[in-house]
């Protein structure tokens, strides 16, 4: 598919890798809408990225909230035919802590944004996308998810974030064999340790050595590094039902 035809809705698109994907696709030309928190600086960022971008505030796990801003998306971007799963949350928990058993309900929230928040905006844009005149390959859609290499090597106190990636992981290779009727990709990348504002919470020793881990380069990804990614899947027809790792070749340790 062509940036200047793209007409994107990007989850989690007020902040981190779903905003740097949001500047570069408007750098490419094309239309963009921000489906992030009504708390989120989505209002902002869409406003600073000019007329082609427009905030269409949602939580990921609401099917009503989700199909009321992609309705507003479509209309701002005249369809959808591309949609990038940024949206996302972490946390640290260990399965038995110092004060018991992890919380059921944390495990609970961070699959619910994480893992079905991703499913929830992919079956609800999916119907958009089939709607779209095929290109000459027959493609009317690509969908990129955003699990973590926490998906293959989680640490001690991931257990609900890397089931959540995991999960996403998971469902890739299923969800392209569903929609390639429907000529629309599924690819997934899993990103190792990026500077955004979700690690800018960390100090700057436990940034320091994260990024020490890091074989080649050793350094911290960079949201615009992530966002270059999105964008040529989007353009290579031939990338589906595949999960890539973004990450500078680290292997997670334990801890
Ligand atoms: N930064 C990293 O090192 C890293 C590594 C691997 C994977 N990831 C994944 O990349 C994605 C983006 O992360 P980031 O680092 O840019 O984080 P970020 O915190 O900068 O951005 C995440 C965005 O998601 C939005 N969001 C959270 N819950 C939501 C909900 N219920 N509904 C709608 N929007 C919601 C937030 O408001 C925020 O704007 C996440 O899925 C994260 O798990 C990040």
């Amino acid at each position: 598919m062509e940036l200047s035809t793209v007409k994107a809705v990007v989850t989690g698109g007020a902040s981190g890798l779903g905003r740097a994907t949001a500047t570069q696709l408007v750098a490419a030309g094309a239309r963009v809408a921000l489906l992030d928190r009504a708390a989120s600086a989505g209002a902002d960022v869409a406003k600073a990225l000019g007329p082609v971008a427009a905030f269409t505030p949602a939580d990921v796990t609401s099917a009503e909230e989700v199909t009321a801003a992609l309705e507003a998306a479509a209309r701002h971007c005249g369809g959808l035919n591309v949609l990038v799963n940024c949206a996302g949350i972490g946390t640290a928990m260990k399965t038995v802590g110092k004060s018991g058993p992890a919380k059921l309900e944390e495990f609970t929230r961070v699959i619910q944004v994480n893992l079905i928040g991703t499913f929830n905006c992919i079956r609800l844009t999916a119907p958009h996308m089939a709607k779209n005149a095929p290109t000459a390959d027959g493609e009317r859609g690509v969908v990129i998810n955003t699990a973590s290499v926490a998906a293959f090597d989680g640490q001690i106190g991931q257990a609900a974030y890397s089931a959540s990636k995991g999960g996403i992981v998971g469902l890739t290779l299923p969800v392209a064999r569903d929609l390639a009727e429907l000529g629309i990709r599924v690819v997934t990348i899993a990103p190792g340790i990026f500077e955004t504002p979700l690690l800018g919470t960390l100090p700057e020793p436990v940034r320091a050595s994260l990024a020490a881990q890091v074989p080649f380069p050793k350094r911290l990804g960079q949201p615009d590094e992530y966002a270059a990614l999105a964008l040529h899947i989007i353009t290579n027809v031939m990338l589906n039902a595949e999960t890539i790792r973004l990450d500078g070749a680290i292997r997670m340790q334990p801890r």
